[in-house]
């Protein structure tokens, strides 16, 4: 687990350092696929920022040796940032891949 918060946090590094110079790319699809890419997006966004501090909760309580509480927390981060991992890598998918830009 502290080999994934290890990588989370690298990727995350990457991530906001990639779209501080690139911006925001928008999605050129359209009709039904539309709302669905933006209802997946929206969760995605809420959830990854509500990631953070649960991640970080978490990891507080195992380290202090807390584990009732740790596991307490643990079964809402865990399905929380498996949600956030497969959602951010189908809004990649759809964006760049399914609908690339032209
Ligand atoms: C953010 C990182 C972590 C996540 C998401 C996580 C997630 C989980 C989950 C889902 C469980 C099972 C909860 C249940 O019983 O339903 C668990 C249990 C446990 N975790 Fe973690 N864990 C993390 C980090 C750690 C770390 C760093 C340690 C070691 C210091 C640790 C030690 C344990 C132990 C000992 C249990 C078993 C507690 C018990 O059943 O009494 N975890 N964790």
């Amino acid at each position: 687990m502290l080999s994934a918060v290890a990588t989370s946090t690298l990727f995350l590094a990457c991530y906001l350092t990639y779209h501080y110079f690139h911006g925001v790319t928008r999605f050129p699809g359209q009709g039904a696929v539309r709302p669905f890419y933006f209802a997946l997006l929206g969760s995605h966004t809420l959830l990854a920022a509500s990631i953070v501090p649960l991640v970080l909760g978490t990891l507080y309580h195992a380290l202090r040796a807390r584990f009732d509480q740790h596991r307490r927390l643990a079964r809402r981060t865990l399905p929380v940032w498996l949600y956030v991992s497969v959602t951010g890598v189908a809004v990649y998918w759809m964006l760049y891949h399914l609908y690339p830009a032209k």
